[in-house]
């Protein structure tokens, strides 16, 4: 089998069908969760300052303005704000005798699979070196300190002040509940935290890139993640590398690494080592097989520059950047009585095309390869429907060919690239393709995001993690935006894939659905408790 192959077989095993889901324990094995939070025991400990205060004054609107926000300086407090604003702690639940956290970024089933790293230069008593962010303490964990050549190196590559950020991920954290179908997961919860890095990065005046030429064996060997004695399949596996730039912001940085830099860091020495995550694990060997074939060798940079677009409904004015990305949760229901209105919608769905220094998609991973498949329930002066909007071009024949051909193609707005399909109730039609949950049919809205991964993947087995990545993107974009617009957001991992392709008419070797999501007016569970962030920590 090609290795192409390879990642289409396991797309295929993985799907859900309405007569077989795909493989899992099928119960929770309870004694052996995964421990949500990597300790590098033995490592250094640098606490970081818990505040953000200095950017309670950035309206969110801003971060998709062109209008330069002012740069904070790097140091140690503006790193405590920026990670804390992106892979930290938002919140503690607690209902019935348990206690758990969640965080600024979310994850499927909330088991959180995604590690965050940062390769930084000496910040006061902070020495130049590669840190683990531990998320539970707010620290970071030093694990490599560089030599004092290798910082001017860095610096020069990137044409000014600022660092790398690394993502990885530990599959175990969602196979424990999932399964196989784990995989699609960590990756989807990759995009959502490289958005959120990216967005973190924008509130504090700074410009985040993703080193798309980076292969995935130069990240591990620069980070030390290939020499790390991890238990068995408590692993991290990289994901992507980012630069952070805190200087020259609007300068288009390279997105490769110099060949010698995987020589230099990878016999630096290493400290710290990983905690168990659980007594014991089991073997979905076909995440770890799939993960092979999908490793991205160093390339060329993937270089991506969207060209602007007018905006036609602007981003809420009325509320803050820091809040709306510290009060983002999932909605565990909606209020079927409550209709978005049309401006909040079509601003939700502009929000998620790419446009030059708008984050998250400046962060440059790739062109736009996803668009959304619309299930419109319940906004106002918008007829319940089918509808299409076009992220990845403007040319709608493609999909008009392939697609049934009743549809209507109407346009929905003059200027989006969005299309009305048909008209008529899809509630059910919704609720149905993502797993029969209510929130997907309950809502203002719900969306399955499509791409043409058969064909994107013949090639480059390795984008098979991007589109994924994307879809986390677009995940937390609308998120956000549904925060600000009053409403609230919740990501759908679990639905039945050919069902949608089958609803559009469409064969699946030309599209397939990679993420849902639904929106709408929140309705919350009065038996849950909320406890603050970082109420654990006395500083
Ligand atoms: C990739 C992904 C898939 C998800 N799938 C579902 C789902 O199928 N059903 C659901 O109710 N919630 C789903 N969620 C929401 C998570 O359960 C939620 O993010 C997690 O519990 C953390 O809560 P928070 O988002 O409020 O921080 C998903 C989230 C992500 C990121």
């Amino acid at each position: 089998m090609s290795q192409a192959q390879e990642v289409i077989n396991y797309h295929e095993t993985t799907k859900h069908h309405f007569h077989r889901y795909a493989r899992s324990a099928g119960y929770m094995d309870w004694a052996n969760q995964p421990n949500p939070f990597r300790i590098y025991e033995g490592a250094e400990v640098f606490p970081l300052p818990l505040s953000g205060g200095q950017l309670a004054d950035i309206a969110y609107h801003r971060l998709y303005s062109s209008a330069d926000i002012l740069p904070q300086p790097l140091n140690i407090s503006s790193l405590g704000s920026f990670l804390g604003l992106c892979l930290g702690l938002s919140a503690w639940k607690a209902a019935g005798g348990s206690r758990w956290s969640l965080r600024i970024n979310p994850s499927s089933g909330n088991l959180h699979p995604t590690e965050g790293y940062l390769i930084l230069p000496s910040l006061g008593e902070l020495p130049s070196g590669i840190y683990h962010y531990n998320v539970f303490h707010h620290a970071l964990e030093k694990r490599i300190g560089l030599p004092e050549n290798a910082w001017p190196l860095l610096k020069t590559h990137f044409q000014g002040a600022g660092f790398l950020v690394v993502l990885s991920s530990i599959f175990w954290r969602e196979s424990w509940k999932y399964g196989e179908r784990a995989y699609r997961y960590c990756n989807l919860d990759v995009g959502h935290a490289l958005a959120a890095l990216a967005y973190a990065a924008r509130v504090h005046g700074w410009r985040l890139t993703a080193i798309t030429g980076a292969g995935d064996d130069q990240i591990a060997a620069m980070l030390g993640l290939d020499r790390t004695p991890f238990e068995a399949l408590e692993e991290e596996v990289p994901d992507l590398m980012a630069w952070v730039a805190v200087e020259n912001c609007s300068v288009d940085i390279s997105q490769t690494l110099p060949d010698d830099w995987t020589r230099i860091f990878s016999s630096l020495k290493m400290d710290g080592h990983p905690n168990r995550l659980s007594p014991s694990t089991v073997d979905w060997s076909i995440i770890y097989r799939t993960e092979a074939v999908a490793r991205k060798p160093p390339t060329p940079a993937m270089v991506y520059h969207p060209t602007d677009r007018p905006v036609f409904f602007a981003p809420p004015s009325t509320c803050q950047a820091v809040d709306v990305i510290r009060r983002r949760r999932s909605a565990t229901a909606f209020d079927p009585r409550k209709n978005a209105t049309r401006e909040a919608f079509l601003s939700l769905l502009e929000r998620t095309l790419a446009r030059p220094g708008a984050p998250p998609f400046d962060a440059a991973l790739m062109g736009p390869a996803v668009d959304l498949l619309l299930f419109v329930h319940r906004v106002a002066d918008v007829d319940p429907g089918l509808y299409f909007l076009i992220r990845s071009g403007e040319d709608l024949a493609p999909f008009k060919s392939i697609f049934n051909s009743s549809f209507l193609w109407r346009p929905a707005h003059p200027g989006l690239p969005l299309w009305q399909l048909s008209q008529g109730e899809v509630t059910l039609e919704a609720l149905e393709v993502s797993c029969h949950q209510e929130i997907a049919g309950h809502s203002a809205f719900a969306l399955a995001m499509l791409a043409p991964l058969k064909q994107m993947v013949a090639d480059r087995p390795y984008l098979y993690r991007h589109l994924h990545w994307e879809c986390g993107m677009i995940g937390q974009v609308l998120y956000l935006e549904a925060e600000a617009q009053g409403m609230r957001g919740t990501g759908i991992g679990c639905f039945f894939d050919d069902a949608v392709t089958e609803l559009l008419g469409v064969k699946d070797e030309a599209l397939n659905s990679l993420y849902h999501f639904t929106i709408g007016h929140a309705l919350e569970d009065q038996r849950i408790q909320t406890l603050p962030a970082y109420h654990h920590l006395v500083r």
